[in-house]
């Protein structure tokens, strides 16, 4: 058997002397006692909120610590093993927390649970959970794996005082590669003062760029077997490595992808700090009350920006998931979280991390394709993009074959029989990564390989390295080299390599997999929040996965990848640089900055598109796509502080009790004695109302704070469709000083009076002569009445 089910339950030390005995016995009184025998239940991970807080036993705990122990022994049997505890044993406490949740994470049996429940300090008991890295998790479902360009943040940002300096960027991944040239420390400045965290790598690793690296596995290595103890977040980190050197990575000349992608690399703030907390272990996944205990202890150490690339899907209320807990707590310490939307669009209601005081992020393509032609024997030349450019693939016309098995390229044996020796095979999507797929086909000899993309994935192409000659095509060029196929007895085909191609119209359009609204857990309130680069993201790896090299290849040190895992950092830097330039803003100013300039047209100046063609609904873009020059100075904000949230989440419905697990540590509130807020009214930079009652109309109310010029006069307008009857109270709104906040309220009705069929975009948007700024305007109906992403009533086009 597991010896861990022998796990007894240690005593804190300081329970053993003098009053705490008398606190002890009186628990011990307690039915938990009467439950006796040995502690022979299995045990399992538990994250336990409870009810008082530590304050309450101060006299006799000197800290939470010791406290939370103390609760963990109440359930154990108190009187065979307590007092006489070995010091030896292991404590069942994993996890304290201080910030994030008023609570404790311990290794409890079902039975122990229930004693719990009994107590008149326990508020709920969560079993363990498993979070996920939000890179795509396409490859396994369509035989594909993302690559892609760094969009640099727009010229104008960066200047000689602000490259995001003396800004502390927390971020919780599954490792970092230390010795990446992206976290270089020579051209940084030591971190602030209120640098308060360790480096857990010997001294050589740690510099003045990566000032933190710990890794939280307490939780994890119970379920895990192998996870080692200490694991440290060195050379592990394809992730972790790829997220940090996108926020924050110095400058590395000469970064390509076997040429491809050439360039200068670095983050979005090359000189921000970077301090790691490992909380995900490859192909596992990220337990969540490491999760919580990294945040928990990034906020005491000082960090500014969270950077989140993580989530998951199944999450009953913002009292339920790590990511809304810590996040809260974050807002509370003014630090903004940027985190992952999810990469399982594009169907409605995916969107993850949706809580109002996180910053939910969505992925769009950049304007850099890595474009490469399958010229066919009928002289008909079809785009795809490729990073497997050989130097000298000839010119000379190939036997083109299709794979006779599933037509995925997944069985050696079929491609063996076929006999693709010198020919080039065309694959779907589908049945392993494609990167797998190529080992096949080399091995069976052939010369290249055409893949497929998933028909969801429209143009979008996500191109990997792979061990022979490949071009990734769009699935309606993929149909027509197969119609090609079928109506010609002689078919050939052979390659043409363009390279990397640059200002490639159409960019940027939302990433297929890019999680979609409506949120589920807060239909008010518009989620993703924005878009940001997400596909084929060129960035920091240890080491390319899944890639064969020549002998004495040199391996290369940066890797493409797609996700919104790879948007987050992105936000999160160029977030870093608005904290330094405006290092007063609340997290919630910094949100507002980003979202209320961002673009919404592509660079051929039309609406940004989704993947069909169509211009991308709100559901989608959120307000827009990150302009980061604009961001640094947005005129005026709608500000909130981590109190605001408290009567909105009293207008959510939630009992006092999830109310309270969420806003810890502040203090307690009883929802029945203050005024709720509905979703429409939180101070958010987009505009949602639910138009679900007669007679159809609402008020809505917001506030803006002057951070432009101290004085200046913005006016309003408003775009909506004629279904929309939409009024603004004033329409003028006349500042003297900055930071002065001014209301006004937007009256919404329906034109017919019925309730709406579908949603309704529109935009608000107040301009002075030197700024605009932009709120989306969403008007939904109930839930009752048909809706979803795909029937979005699209505002017209024109106005701004
Ligand atoms: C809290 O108390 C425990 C047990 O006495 C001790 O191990 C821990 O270091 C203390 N923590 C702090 C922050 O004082
Ligand atoms: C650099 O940009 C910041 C805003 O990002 C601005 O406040 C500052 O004045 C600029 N400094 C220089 C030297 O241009
Ligand atoms: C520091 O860590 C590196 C990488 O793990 C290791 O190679 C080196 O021996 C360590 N040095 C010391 C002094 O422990
Ligand atoms: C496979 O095809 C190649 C080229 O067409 C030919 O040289 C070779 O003999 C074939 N092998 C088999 C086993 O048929
Ligand atoms: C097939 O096409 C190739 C290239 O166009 C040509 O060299 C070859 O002779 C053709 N074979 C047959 C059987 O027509
Ligand atoms: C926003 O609100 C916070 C909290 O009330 C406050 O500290 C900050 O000064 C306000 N203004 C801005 C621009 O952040
Ligand atoms: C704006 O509204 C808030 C409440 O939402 C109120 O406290 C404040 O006094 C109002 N400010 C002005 C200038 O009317």
């Amino acid at each position: 058997m597991d010896n861990r089910n022998h796990v007894r339950c240690s005593l804190p030390r300081l329970a053993i002397v003098g009053a705490a005995v008398v606190v002890l016995v009186s628990l011990a009184a307690t039915p938990a006692a009467s439950h006796g025998g040995p502690d022979t239940g299995v045990h399992s991970n538990y994250l336990i909120i409870v009810r008082k807080p530590y304050e309450y036993d101060t006299n006799v705990y000197k800290n939470v610590s010791s406290w939370h122990a103390s609760l963990v022994a109440s359930v154990c049997d108190m009187a065979k093993e307590a007092l006489e505890s070995d010091p030896s044993s292991v404590s069942r406490l994993i996890y304290s927390y201080r910030n994030v949740v008023n609570g404790f994470s311990a290794r409890l049996t079902t039975e122990e649970v229930a004693e719990m429940e009994k107590m008149d300090w326990f508020v709920r008991a969560y079993p363990e959970k498993t979070y996920q890295l939000l890179t795509t998790h396409t490859p396994q479902l369509l035989g594909l794996m993302g690559p892609g360009s760094r969009r640099g943040a727009s010229a104008g940002v960066w200047n000689t005082s602000n490259m995001g300096e003396g800004v502390i960027i927390g971020i919780l991944d599954d490792g970092i590669y230390a010795g990446h040239p992206s976290f270089d420390g020579k051209d940084m400045k030591p971190p602030p003062a209120k640098w308060n965290g360790r480096c857990d790598f010997n001294k050589t690793v740690c510099n003045n760029k990566l000032i933190g690296a710990r890794s939280f596995f307490e939780s994890a290595k119970w379920k895990w077997k192998g996870l080692r103890d200490p694991v440290l977040p060195i050379n592990e980190g394809q992730h972790g490595t790829h997220t940090s050197s996108t926020a924050a990575g110095s400058f590395v000349p000469g970064a390509n992808v076997f040429g491809n992608a050439l360039g200068t690399a670095s983050g979005m703030a090359p000189r921000a700090h970077i301090a790691f907390y490992q909380v995900c272990y490859v192909e596992k996944g990220c337990d969540r009350d490491d999760i919580l205990a990294a945040v928990d202890d990034a906020l005491e150490d000082g960090v500014d920006i969270l950077s989140l690339s993580l989530g998951d899907e199944q999450a009953d209320d913002f009292s339920d998931d790590p990511v809304s807990l810590g996040g809260y707590s974050a807002a509370m310490h003014g630090v903004l979280v940027s985190a992952a939307g999810g990469n399982t669009g594009p169907g409605p209601s995916t969107v993850v991390n949706e809580a109002p005081w996180v910053l939910t992020v969505g992925a769009g393509t950049t304007d850099r394709r890595f474009v490469a032609s399958v010229k066919l024997g009928s002289d008909i030349t079809l785009d795809g993009e490729s990073l497997s450019e050989p130097k000298n693939f000839g010119d000379e016309m190939r036997p083109l074959v299709r794979d006779v098995g599933d037509g995925m390229c997944t069985s050696e044996n079929v491609l063996r029989a076929m006999n693709v020796t010198g020919k080039i095979i065309i694959c779907d999507a589908g049945g392993d990564i494609s990167t797998a797929k190529a080992k096949l086909v080399l091995r069976a000899g052939a010369a290249g390989m055409i893949v497929v993309a998933p028909q969801v994935f429209g143009s979008v192409i996500v191109p990997r390295p792979h061990a022979l000659p490949t071009v990734q095509v769009p699935f309606a060029n993929g149909q027509k080299i197969k119609a090609y196929i079928r109506a010609t007895q002689n078919v050939t085909a052979n390659f043409i390599f363009k390279g990397t191609v640059l200002n490639t119209p159409k960019s940027p359009i939302v990433a297929p997999f890019s999680s979609r609204g409506p949120n589920r857990r807060s239909r008010g309130i518009l989620k993703p929040d924005i878009i940001g680069p997400g596909v084929n993201i060129l960035a920091g790896v240890p080491k390319i996965e899944d890639i064969d090299l020549a002998p004495n290849a040199e391996m290369p040190k940066f890797d493409i990848k797609s996700g919104t895992s790879m948007a987050a950092p992105h936000l999160s830097g160029i977030a870093a640089l608005i904290k330094n330039a405006h290092p007063t803003w609340s997290p919630a100013a910094i949100k507002s900055a980003l979202m209320t300039t961002t673009d919404t047209t592509d660079n051929l100046r039309k609406p940004i598109s989704d993947v069909d063609g169509t211009p991308a609904a709100y559901y989608a873009i959120g307000a827009g796509h990150v302009n980061a020059r604009k961001a640094m100075d947005p005129g005026l904000v709608y500000n909130l502080s981590a109190a605001d949230y408290v009567p909105y989440l009293c207008g959510l419905g939630y009992t006092d009790q999830k109310v309270n697990s969420i806003i810890h540590p502040a203090p307690p509130v009883e929802c029945g004695k203050m005024m709720k807020l509905e979703q429409k009214d939180l101070n958010y930079p987009s505009i949602t109302a639910i138009l679900d009652k007669e007679p159809f109309a609402v008020n809505i109310d917001r506030s803006v704070t002057n951070v432009g010029t101290a004085s200046s006069t913005y006016t309003v307008e408003v775009n909506v469709p004629a279904t929309l009857s939409v009024e603004v109270k004033p329409t003028t709104l006349e500042f003297k000083a900055l930071n002065e906040v001014l209301n006004y309220t937007v009256s919404v009705k329906t034109a017919s009076g019925q309730a709406p069929a579908s949603a309704i975009e529109g935009q608000l948007t107040w301009s002075s002569g030197k700024y605009v700024v932009r709120s989306p305007v969403l008007i939904i109906p109930g839930t009752g009445a048909k809706s979803s992403a795909s029937a979005v009533a699209k505002q017209p086009t024109g106005g701004t």
